[in-house]
């Protein structure tokens, strides 16, 4: 037997989909992804939705919509996937780190107040794991030093911050539907946003820069969304409370169980959040018989899937590395990369799974090692 670390909730409602799309013949840009978009949009409780091909196109798209690039900074967390700083690199701006909570593994507003300088340009907060950053303090800082606040929210789709929805949080909002995402198309992106001026440039910026037929206004990129794509975003996206719920109930079941564990630290749920739990990372401290690599491996010889989200911040990449980084900035992203695991919690496990889970941690506990 193994337990997966991430799997996919589709069934007969994704099949259907696919089969209509296939039999109306439009299999590029057509209604279902203007209907996945209108959707989405109130799904989010914003004005306009953009699908495109992938999270991080999205990233670079938003970033480029709001004129960023040579000269300008973008402050972020390097405890993230890559794709949130890379699309600054690729506008031809400067990534600067701020430091994490390390309680929620979120930006820390107050070393974000630190990274400001004369050349920063915007903010770019991570909802980590499926819990929203500090939006508030994030947005007081943005509007008090006249920033673009743009929340990544790739891992936080239906998520909630104070009673709103992740991505009505900032000034513009990203989406992922990557394949292991809370909802997929496989592949897939969403830009959000109030602001129609952006939504329209990054519609234009996806197709070609194309305004009409044929007539093309600016240089943009084929960064389109598939009708397949978005049918199944479609299907997804009415499970997705359900799938949500699902993962926070396998949430509170391995919490329950594993805060009796000396040594392993649980999720926090920030008070103000509705945690969807992407990820269920646990910090291994040292007060565990194992380190955590040990604990992987255990567990991985037991047939528990897990992962490391993630064991390298940015700034200590080889790409940053030689981009002249400083590599000890940022400690507290550093110290939880060498800590963080993740267990399983998607949708699909049973109850003898998360028990499963819960057994063999206690088992480790046990075991010791070190
Ligand atoms: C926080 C974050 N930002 C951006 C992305 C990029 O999304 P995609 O893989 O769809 O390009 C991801 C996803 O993998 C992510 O987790």
């Amino acid at each position: 037997m193994r337990i997966p670390i991430a799997k996919p909730a589709l069934g007969e409602e994704e099949l259907e989909a696919v089969k209509r799309v296939l039999e109306s013949g439009i299999l590029a840009h057509g209604p279902e992804v203007e209907e996945f978009e209108r959707e989405f949009a109130e799904y989010v409780g914003v004005e306009h939705a953009v699908a495109v091909a992938n999270g991080t196109a999205a990233l670079d798209l938003v970033l480029k919509a709001y004129g960023i690039g040579p000269g300008d900074e973008v402050v972020t967390t390097p405890f993230t996937f890559i794709a949130t700083a890379n699309a600054v690199l690729f506008q031809g701006a400067k990534p600067v780190f701020a430091d994490i909570d390390p309680r929620t593994f979120n930006i820390d507003p107050d070393s974000v107040l630190e990274a400001i300088t004369p050349r920063t340009r915007a903010i770019i907060a991570v909802d980590l794991f499926g819990q929203p950053a500090d939006m508030r303090a994030l947005r007081e800082i943005a509007e008090d030093r006249r920033l673009v606040l743009i929340e990544d929210a790739a891992q936080a789709h239906g998520a909630e911050f104070e009673s709103r929805k992740a991505g009505s949080l900032g000034d513009a909002a990203i989406f992922s539907f990557y394949a292991t995402k809370n909802m997929t198309t496989g592949e897939g992106g969403m830009v959000v946003t109030n602001d129609r001026r952006v939504a329209e440039r990054v519609k234009l910026l996806r197709d070609h820069g194309q305004a009409e037929k044929y007539l093309h206004v600016e240089l943009g990129y084929n960064l389109r969304m598939t009708s397949l794509q978005a049918a199944i975003g479609r299907a997804q996206l009415r499970k997705l409370d359900r799938l949500n719920e699902a993962r926070r109930a396998n949430a509170r079941f391995l919490t329950e169980g594993l805060s009796k564990v000396r040594g392993i630290t649980p999720p926090y749920e920030d008070p103000r959040c509705k945690h969807v739990y992407h990820q269920y990372v646990v910090r291994v401290e040292d007060e565990f018989p194992m380190g955590r690599d040990e604990l992987r491996a255990f567990l991985e010889s037991r047939g528990v899937g897990t992962a490391v989200h993630y064991p390298i911040p940015i700034h200590r990449q080889p790409l940053y590395r030689k981009l002249g980084y400083p590599q000890d900035i940022c400690p507290n992203a550093i110290e939880a990369s060498r800590r963080v695991l993740s267990l399983p919690v998607h949708p699909l496990l049973s109850k003898s799974d998360l028990e499963y889970i819960l057994e063999c941690v206690r088992e480790a506990a046990q075991r010791g090692g070190r």
